[in-house]
């Protein structure tokens, strides 16, 4: 495949940016050479698992470059303070400079790390964000949001700091297993819901080929879903305004994972049943019909995601929505579903709107 067959959605705010989909790993290095100026070092950050999966493929491409290999333990404990120095500490071992361009080959949290090591090292070097996983592809390696985790909080530290590029290689979600599989469902599901109906009914109608991993189908569901996150970021790279309708689902998901201390419900089961809840919620103010909440559930069941929970306390969830870092002066900012296919930012939900709706999810 030539670099001009490429599939390019551009991301437009700012510096611009393209997203590359179907582009091969191997052909990243050609892309370097026609795009980049000055590049002699290249620093690819993954963990150990991806780099055993795809480092070889990846490097094949760069062998006119001086390439350093720097692994991190997986997980997102990883995000952290204590391991951007020690990444500064084996770049600076491996004589990276301002020159060197670092490629984030993995899923969100070696992209967010990788990316916040990218914009502070040196002041900010060159980067390039590979997404391996489905939840990176159709979002987190879009848009430029890069951070590392606090005790006080997720992502509490962090940048905007756009990639040059998001090199997408659909071949690697082969060996992605199903539950990472379902925290992407999960986002892209939201992304149709938030923006685009036509891609809410391709997932209905397609729903036994996303389950069986059918290679087409999942590739016009990356396109689809990702092309909605390039949409909205490109109208609203610095969360003014639209970009917070990507929160759907989160508010709630976020109080879930939080007060289950991160066990027992992954992140993409939380927004699922976040979804639910404000979808419930928008069904009583009368933004969204039962029908269409009913089809919102029943195409997160399809995929093994979550529209319930059990034994949780309903009070103890809305305090946790009360610490939301998306609320403004002490007021609740939620977003919810306007039937399917549009969100809306909601700024007057009642808590007992809220614990109603919690109580929906809870069994
Ligand atoms: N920056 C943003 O805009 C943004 C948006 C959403 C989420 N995020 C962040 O993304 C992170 C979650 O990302 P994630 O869901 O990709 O999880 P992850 O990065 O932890 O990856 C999940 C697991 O899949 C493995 N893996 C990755 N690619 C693989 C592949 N191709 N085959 C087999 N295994 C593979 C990883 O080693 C890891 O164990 C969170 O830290 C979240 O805060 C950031």
């Amino acid at each position: 495949m030539s670099l001009a067959e490429l599939q390019k959605i551009e991301v437009t705010a700012g510096r611009p940016y393209p997203v590359l989909l179907g582009a091969p790993l191997e052909e990243l290095g050609k892309y370097v050479q026609a795009h980049l100026k000055d590049v002699e070092h290249i620093l690819i950050i993954t963990n150990q698992a991806i780099a055993d999966l795809y480092a070889e493929r990846l490097k094949k491409g760069l062998l006119d470059y001086r390439v350093n290999l720097l692994t991190v333990p997986a997980g997102e404990t990883e995000k952290s303070l204590e391991r951007l120095s020690q990444l500064t500490t084996a770049a600076l071992r491996c004589g990276a400079d301002r020159h060197s361009l670092v490629i984030a080959l993995g899923g969100g949290v070696i992209g967010d790390l990788s990316g916040f090591f990218a914009s502070v090292f040196m002041r900010g070097i060159r980067l390039i964000q590979v997404p391996t996983t489905l939840l990176a592809q159709v979002d987190s390696s879009i848009g430029g949001k890069v951070a590392v985790n606090h005790p006080a909080g997720k992502n509490i530290i962090g940048a905007f700091y756009p990639p040059l590029a998001v090199w997408t290689d659909f071949t690697t979600l082969e060996s992605l297993p199903w539950e990472e599989v379902e925290n992407g469902l999960a986002e892209s599901v939201k992304h149709a819901l938030i923006a685009d109906a036509s891609l809410f009914d391709f997932f209905e109608t397609q729903q036994e080929s996303i389950k069986q991993r059918d290679t087409m189908i999942w590739r016009e569901m990356v396109t689809r879903s990702s092309t909605v996150k390039v949409k909205i970021v490109s109208q609203d790279e610095r969360e003014q305004g639209l970009r917070a309708l990507l929160n759907l689902g989160h508010s709630f998901g976020h109080a879930l994972e939080t007060v289950m201390n991160y066990h027992g419900v992954t992140h993409g089961q939380g927004v699922s049943i976040g979804l639910v809840a404000a979808a419930n919620l928008a069904n009583a103010k009368g933004l969204i019909t039962t029908a269409e909440v009913e089809r919102i559930k029943h195409l997160l069941n399809t995929f093994g995601l979550l529209t319930e929970i059990k034994d949780q306390d309903p009070q103890v969830l809305l305090q946790l929505m009360q610490a939301d870092k998306k609320n403004q002066g002490g007021r609740k900012i939620l977003i919810l579903p306007q039937g399917i296919g549009q969100a809306v930012i909601s700024r007057d939900c009642a808590d007992s709107e809220i614990l109603d709706a919690w109580k929906q999810v809870i069994k």
